[in-house]
This record gives structure tokens, sequence and C-alpha cells, in this order.
């Protein structure tokens, strides 16, 4: 950790930070893939996707709505106001996209962010045409019934979540590669590289000419995509990365 040193930041840098579970570990939320991680003791399939939904939506509904009773217990850590910190610096040369569903972010205070994912904390109906379809709602009592239903006309709620096979919002999709192709700084954070159209984003931001770094605790699967490794915990490394006073 010691050789970690504060970035610098141009007038002209243009910044996108990605983050995923890893930098919400600290504050005590299970990440996927490390050991003890989600994904070894959920089946993905049946817990995140359209088919394991409708299979059984009182188990995904079960499992949802213990990651939520979880998340409103835990709190920010330094990582996440570390980007709160960068954010005010760099105002709108950055853009936060984040593959976390635990709010936490803008708990923190970020504001520039797009939530790829979703957020664990809305739901929206199943019903296509719905307008609870388009509009997703907060319902921090969704969880008191085991199966929510839609406000607007009653049908099965789910999730605002984004699910293996399904596509991401259309709009935070175009957000973001915008952001990557105009950005000179890429950051990606706590992420294992694992799960696209994430995954990909270091790859197009260096093929747009941005400086890629990566903060994670392991080495992930997209380890090549990046120009610098900074080993170690979010909560630990970004609050000196980020510190410098120049921007
Ligand atoms: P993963 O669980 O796949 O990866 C977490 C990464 O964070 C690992 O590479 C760890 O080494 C690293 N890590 C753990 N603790 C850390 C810490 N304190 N500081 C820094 N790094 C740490 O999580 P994601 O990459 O976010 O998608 O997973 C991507 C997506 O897969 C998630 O958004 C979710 C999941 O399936 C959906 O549910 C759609
Ligand atoms: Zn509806």
């Amino acid at each position: 950790m010691s050789s970690t040193r504060p970035m610098t930041f141009s007038r002209t840098d243009f910044v996108v930070v990605l983050t995923g579970a890893g930098v919400s570990a600290e504050s005590g939320i299970q990440t996927f893939r490390d050991a003890g991680g989600l994904w070894e003791e959920h089946d993905i399939y049946e817990i995140a996707s359209p088919e394991g939904f409708r299979r059984d939506p009182r188990k995904v509904w079960r499992f949802y709505a213990a990651r939520r009773d979880q998340a409103k217990d835990c709190h920010p850590n330094p990582a996440h106001r570390a980007l709160v910190a960068l954010e005010q610096r760099l105002g709108d040369r950055l853009l936060l996209v984040t593959q976390n569903v635990d709010g936490l972010h803008r708990r923190a205070g970020s504001t520039r962010i797009v939530e790829m994912h979703g957020n664990l904390f809305r739901s929206k109906c199943t019903a296509i045409g719905c307008d609870g379809y388009h509009v997703p709602w907060d319902d921090p009592k969704s969880h008191e019934p085991e199966m929510p239903v839609c406000p607007h006309c009653g049908s099965l709620a789910r999730p605002d979540v984004v699910w293996f096979g399904e596509l991401l919002n259309r709009r935070d999709l175009r957000t973001v590669e915008d952001a990557v192709q105009r950005c000179t700084v890429f950051v990606a954070i706590g992420t294992s590289g694992a799960v696209y159209p994430a995954a990909g984003l270091a790859h197009a931001a260096r093929r747009a000419g941005a400086r890629t770094v990566l903060v994670n605790k392991d080495p992930a699967e997209n380890l090549g995509e990046f120009d610098i490794f900074l080993q170690g915990k979010a909560g630990e490394t970004l609050p000196v990365l980020f510190d410098a006073s120049d921007a």
C-alpha cells in the first residue's frame, strides 16, 4: 500500500471510474466471486436470471430482500468517500459508473453516477406496457410482503436490477459508452472483470487513448487491459490515490 501515490489530473482530463463489489466489501457487503462470495452460496442462474425468476419468484425475492436488509445496515467506507472527494475536485470531468446495486455511492454523496446494474431499493413491474415497467419505483417496504406487486396494475413486481441474459438500460449504456470514448483516464476498482459489458470498458477506454488503472485486491480477469495495477484494498488505496489537490 505504501507505494501508492496521489494521482494527478490536468484540466483537460476526463475521468471514468468503474466500481464493483470490492468497493463495498469493506462496508461489510458480500462480493460475488471471492471465496465465501454470493455466487458460491447461490446458483447464479436461479437467482439472477429472468428464467430463474419465472421459475421461483419467491426464492429470488427472498434473496434480494436479504441483500437489501444487509445493505441497509451497512455504511459507506473510505473508498466511497474518496470517490465523493474526487467528484468535488473534478466536477463534470468525472463519471462514476458502478456495477453495485447497494446504493452506497449515492449514500456517500456521489451524484455524477450511473448505476449500470440497477438498484436494490427500486422495483419495477413485470408487465410490459405498464407504467411501472418503464418507471421503477422506490420501495423501502417492498420486502414486507414476500412478493411485492406493482402499485399501478397489481402484477408481480421484480427488483430493478439487471440479470444475466438481460440488456442494460439503453440510456445508461449510451452515457457510459460516450464517457468511455472521451475519457483520458479510466480507473476500475474492486471488480473481477468477469461480467460484460462492464468488463469490456477498460479495453474500450484504452483503445480510445485513455490511461487505464486498476485498483483491486486480486488481479482481475482483464488485467491485461490496464497500464497500472495497484494491488490492495479500495478503502486503503483510494483515499491516498485521490488525495492530490491540483484539479
Ligand atoms: P466480484 O465479486 O466478481 O469481484 C469483486 C472483486 O473485488 C474481486 O476481484 C476482488 O479481488 C476484489 N475485492 C474484494 N475486496 C476488495 C477490497 N476491499 N478492495 C478492492 N478490491 C476488492 O464483483 P463484481 O466484479 O462487482 O452482477 O461483479 C460484477 C457483477 O457480477 C455484479 O455487478 C453482479 C455479479 O453477478 C449482477 O448481478 C448483474
Ligand atoms: Zn404494473
